[in-house]
């Protein structure tokens, strides 16, 4: 395994990678031990340890196969571990299905977003969760507290792109949906989100978004973990990155650019000195993120009443 196993130790917080985790000492807010995933022979994660603080972006990388998406299912509860142990807020939890996830306040938003293209985004966001007046079920739904907590929502989370919230969701680009379904991974009022793959398929400015929006919620104090295949991406927004490989944990670094080639070499496997890796580590072009931060937007408190 390259790099060996790098855990984060409770007492230090450092990797032997030199990966610091936010606030040495503090204890993280999720913590994964030993985490192993078969199916039939296949062993798709073998051991695997993860930890996410409060806060934080983590980037969880690997190449095609290495079990990236294999282990967020056993956190969302979308296809539980069948080893290990997962720790939330100091305690040892079971998640066996995506309520229990849901429960402990962890959100998943997966690459296909599920979203409903004929419904508008005020009903995409609030699906399944909709506000009556009393009586129910004969009561009507509270369409005007809805749309008014929709657009506070987007307003804190400065999604300013969107023309109304009564816009059909299938109308909207790729970096507008995906803004619509992280907001609505938000209505939980989840303490963790994962976002598995959040800017594959979009442009340059609709991804300088979507980065812009993973930045507000570490700033909101939520815990990111982030799956991505872009490395320039991860180096922007990340502050610690995760290397699965072949189902094992491959390495943990710091998302500083002088660790590129080093994150590379755990993806691929190839030596970290190799043409390869010093190919693929080519330094990214500047980010587009800051061209579509209002440099005037203050970020306003999240708070529990506005999200709930
Ligand atoms: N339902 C399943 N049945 C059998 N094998 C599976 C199943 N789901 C995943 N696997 C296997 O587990 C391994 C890890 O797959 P996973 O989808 O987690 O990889 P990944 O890192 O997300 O890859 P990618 O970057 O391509 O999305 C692969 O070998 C895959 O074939
Ligand atoms: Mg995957």
């Amino acid at each position: 395994m390259q790099g060996g196993r790098h855990l984060v130790s409770p007492s230090a917080a450092v990797t032997p990678s030199g990966a610091s985790a936010p606030g040495a000492g503090a204890a993280p807010l999720l913590k994964l031990r030993g985490i192993s995933k078969t199916f039939g022979a296949v062993r798709a994660l073998d051991n695997v340890d993860l930890d996410v603080f409060p806060g934080e972006v983590v980037a969880l990388v690997g190449d095609n196969g290495a079990g990236k998406s294999t282990l967020i299912k056993t956190i969302s509860g979308a296809g539980p571990a069948t080893g290990g142990t997962i720790t939330f807020d100091g305690r040892d939890v079971t998640v066996r299905s995506p309520t229990d996830s849901k429960a402990l306040g962890i959100a998943a938003v997966y690459q296909d977003l599920a979203l409903c293209d004929n419904l508008d985004v005020v009903e995409n966001l609030f699906l399944g969760r909709e506000e009556r007046g009393h009586n129910f079920p004969f009561s009507r739904l509270r369409e005007v507290e809805m749309e008014q907590q929709a657009i506070g929502l987007l307003s804190e989370l400065q999604v300013k792109t969107l023309a109304s919230v009564r816009t059909e969701v299938g109308m909207l680009s790729g970096g507008q949906r995906q803004s619509v379904a992280i907001a609505r991974s938000l209505l939980g009022n989840p303490r963790i989100v994962i976002l598995d793959e959040p800017t594959a398929a979009l442009g340059v400015a609709q991804t300088a978004q979507v980065l812009a929006l993973v930045s507000r919620l570490k700033e909101r104090g939520l815990g990111v973990i982030l799956i991505s295949h872009n490395l320039s991406d991860v180096f922007e927004v990340a502050d610690r990155i995760v290397v699965l490989r072949l189902g094992r944990n491959g390495g943990e670094y710091p998302a500083t650019s002088d660790q590129r080639q080093a994150v590379v070499a755990a993806i691929t496997g190839v030596g970290m000195d190799s043409p390869q890796a010093a190919a693929a580590a080519e330094v990214a072009p500047p980010s587009a993120v800051a061209a579509v931060q209002d440099p005037l937007a203050k970020p306003d408190p999240l708070t529990k009443k506005d999200l709930s």
